[in-house]
């Protein structure tokens, strides 16, 4: 494996982006290769049978094309199918899971909000990292609905505006200072939000430490890319590619394929 072979990231859809922009200003050397799975978005409402699956498939992808590192950019399949991912695969494998540690740590008010998939709240993972906050009042709530309109590019709307109103206002009201974006198609929605909360409220994500986790890891593994040469990135989608061209900012290097 060679240090110039690019990094792969996949997402149910086009919110992994918000992770590899993340990682991209951190390692602008790295080549990469973005997956968006569209066509199977959301998988927030399936099951973990088949979260593991379609986790299974991305990575066999970004494999056949050399990816020396996965990025799975997507709390949902992290939270199903990370451990299933380790175990099947040999290549250093990153995941992404809500940032519940520093907001818990961090709370004054001792009440902090999550907004995330029903995959990531229902799963085991998530349920072991809130047993460690007992004495944190943690509101859970499932952003229904949000990711079809972010996989549409309907980021504007009344509705997107009303089903945030009615997930967040609960929280204002109970006292949360802190919001944990528990999936990453929601950093998206970021003026939204702050249209709807108090300014004092921190709005947190994971997108910085799975950066900062991917540079150690390839370090760790001799694997940094050094070279002055200009990266290359490509995105691939199963699905309409207007969106992620629009996300993305790299419209030229967008492909629709089959995967
Ligand atoms: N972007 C994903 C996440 O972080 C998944 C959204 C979905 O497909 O439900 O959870």
């Amino acid at each position: 494996m060679s240090n110039k072979n690019p990094i792969g990231f996949f997402d149910s859809g086009v919110g992994g982006i918000s992770i590899w922009k993340e990682v991209h200003q951190l390692l602008p050397n790295e080549n990469t290769i973005y997956l968006a799975d569209s066509k199977n978005a959301p998988y927030g409402q399936r099951t973990k049978e088949d979260i593991i699956r379609l986790s299974c498939k991305n990575v066999d992808y970004l494999l056949e094309r050399d990816c020396k590192l996965i990025v799975v950019a997507c709390n949902t399949a992290t939270t199903n199918a990370i451990k299933e991912l380790r175990a099947k695969y040999s290549v250093p494998i990153i995941g992404i899971e809500p940032a519940i540690k520093p907001a818990a740590n961090q709370t004054k008010t001792e009440t902090i909000g999550i907004l995330a998939t029903k995959g990531t709240l229902n799963s085991e993972l998530f349920h072991k990292t809130v047993a460690n906050y007992k004495h944190i009042n943690i509101i859970e709530q499932v952003g229904y609905g949000l990711v079809q309109l972010i996989e549409n590019g309907d980021l504007e709307s009344d509705e997107i505006k009303e089903l945030l109103k009615t997930y967040l206002k609960p929280m204002v009201e109970a006292n949360i200072d802190y919001l944990v974006l528990g999936c990453t198609h929601y950093p998206f929605l970021l003026p939204q939000i702050k249209e709807i909360i108090p300014a004092h409220i921190k709005i947190i994500d994971s997108g910085e430490a799975v950066a900062r986790q991917t540079k150690n890891v390839l370090k760790q593994n001799n694997l940094l890319n050094t070279t002055e040469a200009e990266s290359t990135h490509l995105f691939y989608t199963n699905y309409k590619s207007q969106v992620l061209k629009n996300i993305s900012g790299f419209s030229a290097n967008v492909f629709e394929t089959d995967f």
